[in-house]
């Protein structure tokens, strides 16, 4: 069981969560246990992860204990405890991938970034994911960040792809880049 002290467990503490954005994303729901996966979604919409203060509010607005609404976030994989980078970075690997060098790639990212998967950079850019297929086997190997696909994907361009993002604004462009 996790720690229920005044930390986030990202190591933010608990004064920077602005827990007065909850209240108004609490109110849209009513006051029953079956409402706890649409809450934690739309918690998790408003800070980006789910802040164990926020947590708090969560079981006391439902009435059900901390440790229910803890074990929910903590048990499904698209609920996040910690921080989460501006970009999300999944790198496939799976078979097709695997075969045409996803091994090489991601730890190409690794080295680049300085995470492993499942972890977020120190400066909040980026979070490093992998996942079993992206839909695009064609294209292997595959990348996505954000919403935006990277097909076809050497070492080479990994830094290049990983640039164009370090300024940039998040995009919601669902694009395919095989280039
Ligand atoms: S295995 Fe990578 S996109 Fe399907």
């Amino acid at each position: 069981m996790a720690d229920q002290s005044d930390t986030t467990g990202g190591g933010a503490p608990l004064e920077a969560i602005e827990l007065a954005a909850l209240e108004p994303v609490l109110v849209q729901f009513p006051k029953s246990a079956d409402q706890l996966m649409p809450v934690l979604r739309a918690v998790q919409d408003t800070y980006g992860y789910l802040p164990p203060p926020a947590l708090r509010a969560v079981a006391e607005h439902l009435g059900i204990s901390w440790a229910k609404v803890y074990g929910v976030a903590s048990f499904y994989a698209h609920f996040h405890l910690t921080p989460r980078g501006r970009h999300t970075i999944r790198v496939c690997r799976g078979t097709a991938c695997h075969v045409r060098g996803s091994k090489r790639i991601l730890d190409a990212v690794k080295q680049q970034l300085k995470i492993n998967q499942g972890e977020t950079s120190p400066d909040l850019m980026f979070s490093l994911d992998t996942v079993a297929c992206l839909g695009t086997c064609s294209l292997a190997p595959v990348v996505m960040v954000d919403n935006q696909y990277y097909g076809r994907l050497t070492v080479d361009k990994v830094g290049s792809v990983l640039n164009m993002y370090k300024d940039a604004q998040p995009t919601l462009n669902r694009g395919v880049n095989s280039k």
